[in-house]
């Protein structure tokens, strides 16, 4: 898999990918990512990518040419399964679109900045809109590396068990259920009994158990029942 992020702050994301799984996967051959500093295609001479808005408003629009001319440039050299423009008012992310998007080739991320992008590049090269969650971030860089992430740790090789994340958190739309380690005993508190005996289908239904009374304790929306809980589960 390879992914393509167009960034105008592209130090951004000089961290995310370079240690960790995605980091690991990188280094392994499993995925490539390349992040872009948007600059590099504008032709104005002091490399401006903003200009005013039309209509008066505060702030500054990411202008057409540089990123149009970028995203020309690498769909050029490939073809890329999604186009993806990383916006607060993009659709919420979800693990099953992380799903779909991990079993892709090719993905171009765009990270929008200031008041966002001339919504002309949206009506023609985007293919998909994201947002994280319902806060506005200084810009999509930190969002692009939540999706990447995300993406690149269901990439086959990408985690040492593949196993393990088909049992994340939303995966079978529950929330995990609870992890214990090494000592069985912690100040009074014991591991649960039934993951200390050796029998795998009492704990795998005791998971199962804990996965629904926990989504139903903290996410009742995940079930179909949409009311506000706080961490304890008592409404709110
Ligand atoms: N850019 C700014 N805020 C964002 C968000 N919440 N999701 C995706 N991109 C963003």
């Amino acid at each position: 898999m390879r992914i393509d992020i167009l960034s105008a702050v592209p130090a951004l994301l000089d961290g995310p990918f370079s240690t960790s799984i995605v980091g690991r996967a990188q280094k392994a051959g499993i995925v490539e990512v390349h992040v872009h500093d948007i600059r590099k295609w504008s032709t104005n001479k002091h490399k401006k990518i903003d200009d005013t808005p039309y209509g008066g408003e505060a702030g500054m629009v990411m202008a057409i040419q540089p990123i149009v001319d970028a995203i020309a440039e690498l769909q050029a050299e490939r073809k890329y399964d999604e186009v993806i423009f990383l916006t607060p008012d993009g659709a919420r992310l979800e693990q099953s679109v992380v799903n779909a998007l991990s079993m892709t080739g090719n993905l171009l991320m765009l990270c929008g900045h200031y008041k966002g992008i001339d919504q002309r590049i949206r009506e023609t090269v985007i293919t998909r809109e994201i947002s994280i969650g319902d806060y506005v971030l200084s810009g999509g860089e930190l969002a692009a590396a939540v999706l990447a992430d995300a993406i690149v740790r269901l990439v086959p090789g990408a985690i040492g068990d593949g196993a393990s994340a088909l049992s994340d958190s939303f995966q079978d739309g529950l929330l995990a259920p609870p992890v214990y380690t090494r000592p069985a005993e912690w100040n009074g508190l014991k591991v649960p009994e039934v993951l200390l005996g050796g029998d795998h289908a009492k704990i795998e239904c005791w998971k199962d158990e804990q996965a629904l009374s926990r989504t139903m304790r903290l996410r009742p929306d995940l079930l179909g029942e949409d009311l506000g809980k706080n961490k304890d589960g008592e409404d709110v």
